[in-house]
């Protein structure tokens, strides 16, 4: 019963991982939002509780990490989503930029579940789901960093998933195509202008529900959402 959850969802001020806390909200369940500015999303909803983080400063997120273990110990669902894009060719990109790039979208994502694996081993049930991308089944052209991140959450996912199954834990990873978000708000780049050119954040947030939903015994181990047509508008 998705009532009974308490769900963790990283990055829910914005983008994707709101649309996945408006969905869990919606569905009854208690929601605890991490993000560095939640006056971007601001629910008055007495199940949805904020702690301001940040993913690219480790001291902050493992001072974040252990107070909501300490203060949540009904905590049975992550969604670890939060990150952000930076796309180029290798050489541009200093070695400052390649490791923060790293922490931020790969190191912090197994930092976080490494908090809280034990818990959910402990009270023996649980979901673990990563927003992974595209990116994590073909890199291309300007994404090495992005694919090298996304790739390194694939095997990560799949190496927790068969490590935690005999304590009924169930992980799952979602690879989306481009979604209409803030994402591109930086890049030089950008979905389509058609519907059928980008992926809508609340189908997200519906495939969460339907992981969630999927019966104790069988796990979505892993599922890939493209737009109906793929165009890429430069700017
Ligand atoms: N949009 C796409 O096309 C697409 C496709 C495939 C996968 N994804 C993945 O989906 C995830 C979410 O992306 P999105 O499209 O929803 O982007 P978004 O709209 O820009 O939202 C990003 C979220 O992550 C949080 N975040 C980013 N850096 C953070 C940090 N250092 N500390 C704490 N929170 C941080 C942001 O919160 P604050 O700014 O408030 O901190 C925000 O809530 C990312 O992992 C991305 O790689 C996106």
């Amino acid at each position: 019963m998705i009532k009974e959850r308490k769900v963790l969802v990283t990055g829910s001020s914005d983008g994707i991982g709101r649309s996945i806390t408006l969905s869990l909200l919606n569905s009854g369940a208690k929601v605890i939002g991490l993000a560095r500015d939640h006056s971007k999303f601001n629910p008055e909803m007495k199940n949805y509780i904020k702690y301001k983080t940040d993913f690219s400063n480790e001291e902050i997120l493992l001072n974040t990490i252990a107070k909501i273990i300490n203060e949540h110990r009904d905590l049975d669902c992550l969604v670890s989503n939060a990150g952000f894009g930076k796309f180029g060719t290798l050489e541009t990109f200093s070695t400052k930029e390649i490791n923060d790039f790293i922490f931020t979208n790969l190191t912090s994502h197994m930092i976080l579940t490494n908090k809280i694996l034990p818990h959910l081993k402990k009270i023996r049930k649980g979901n673990i789901i990563f927003i992974g991308s595209e990116s994590a089944l073909k890199g291309g052209k300007n994404g090495s960093l992005y694919s090298a991140a996304k790739f390194g959450l694939r095997g990560f996912s799949q190496s927790i998933r068969e490590e935690s199954c005999s304590k009924n834990i169930h992980v799952s990873l979602i690879n989306p195509g481009m979604v209409r978000t803030s994402f591109f708000n930086n890049l030089d780049f950008m979905p389509g202008e058609d519907k059928s050119n980008a992926i809508e954040p609340d189908d997200i947030g519906k495939i969460i529900i339907d992981i969630l939903s999927t019966r104790n015994g069988s796990v979505i181990e892993e599922i890939n959402l493209s737009p109906l047509k793929k165009v890429i508008k430069f700017l």
